[in-house]
């Protein structure tokens, strides 16, 4: 199965030194969360970027269209939760209308898909990822330390009776909190038109320290599963896919893993980030950003977007997943759902 996207990219604009061509960006709208993850988010005492450090909606697409214009494709809206952002099928609507994007996907948390399935859809939105890294109450109130589980469940179903299907399911593991649910996850994957998706723990800083023990490597992962339903690989969706994908060896389902720790994938990274206070990032990883609001506020061209954008790809690093041993101790500045998943 390979995607290829309709319109070619644009000679060099957005390639780097190591030959990787931006064809995605992650926009995070939000750094706001309704759940409050074990490993992303601590408890309480967080402070949230004021109202006027947020890019607006008009913000957002003069820099979508900007990006569109040096080739990316692909847009995916994270958070924090995405869906806490007041009237996002709005946002939704002005971005799938950008020439030149032709994808459109969300991930979220899925509090709150119930009611925002329908308008996303049917405002341009092809694809959902919902996070969920448990299907008991319990243990999701510990990995995620909120009791709404019951609606997660509710907003996949409400993506499946929309027929917004392959619908994929990412589940973090983290030993002894919610592993004992690879069997069940696996289950539910063969039940339901779901793609669970495992996603090793990354040391992202935020919240809980997590260190290294906590990780539970994907091939681990496999194994579990195939003690009990043997799997088959078909492999990524294209190369810059981030899981590599297995059917059941019976043909009900398939399952992905993502394996940044274990098994990096920046080698085909085709991604990039803008967060939702308007920097422009290179890598989940990056140490630097470029400062795109400021441009913008400043009164900055299109062309002085491009230029900035363009030298932002040009100084990506080999990848951040290639070597995390310093973020195990060194917790990073700016943390995952302030960046964009
Ligand atoms: N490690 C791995 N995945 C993470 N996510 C958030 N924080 C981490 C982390 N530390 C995932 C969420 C969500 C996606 C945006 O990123 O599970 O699915
Ligand atoms: Fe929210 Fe996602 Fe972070 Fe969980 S991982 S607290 S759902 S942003």
């Amino acid at each position: 199965m390979t995607t290829t996207f309709r319109t070619p990219p644009v000679a060099g604009a957005l390639e780097d030194s190591f030959g990787r061509v931006a064809r995605s960006l992650r926009v995070s709208v939000t750094d706001r969360c309704n759940l409050r993850c074990l490993y992303c988010m601590p408890e309480d005492g967080i402070r949230w970027f004021e109202k006027s450090r947020i890019l607006s909606y008009e913000e957002i697409r003069r820099i979508v269209s900007v990006l569109a214009s040096l080739g990316v494709r692909e847009v995916r809206l994270t958070g924090g939760e995405p869906l806490l952002r007041r009237d996002l099928p709005v946002l939704a609507r002005m971005i799938a209308d950008i020439e030149g994007i032709e994808d459109l996907a969300v991930t979220t948390n899925g509090l709150l898909l119930r009611p925002l399935a329908g308008p996303l859809l049917e405002a341009g939105v092809k694809r959902f990822n919902v996070h969920l890294d448990s299907l008991e109450p319990s243990t999701f109130k510990v990995a995620s330390r909120r009791e709404d589980h019951a609606l997660v469940l509710e907003g996949l179903e409400e993506l499946e009776r929309l027929g917004a299907v392959p619908i994929k399911v990412n589940v973090v593991l983290m030993r002894g909190v919610n592993d004992h649910e690879i069997l069940v996850f696996a289950e539910l994957a063969r039940r339901r038109p779901y793609q669970v998706r495992f996603i090793e723990l990354m040391p992202l800083g935020g919240g809980e320290a997590m260190e290294i023990e906590a990780l539970v490597p994907g091939h681990e992962v496999r194994r579990r599963i195939e003690e009990a339903y043997p799997l088959e690989p078909v492999g990524r969706e294209r190369p810059s896919a981030p899981a590599t994908v297995f059917r059941f060896r019976d043909g009900v389902g398939d399952i992905g893993f993502i394996n940044p720790v274990t098994e990096p994938f920046c080698g085909d990274c085709d991604r990039v980030r803008l967060t939702a206070d308007g920097m422009f990032r290179n890598c989940l990883f990056a140490r630097v950003e470029t400062d795109l609001k400021a441009i913008l506020r400043g009164g900055g061209t299109d062309a002085e977007i491009a230029a900035a954008v363009g030298a932002g790809v040009a100084s990506k690093g080999p990848g951040g997943c290639l070597d995390l041993k310093p973020y195990y101790s060194d917790r990073l500045a700016r943390k995952m759902w302030q960046i964009g998943g």
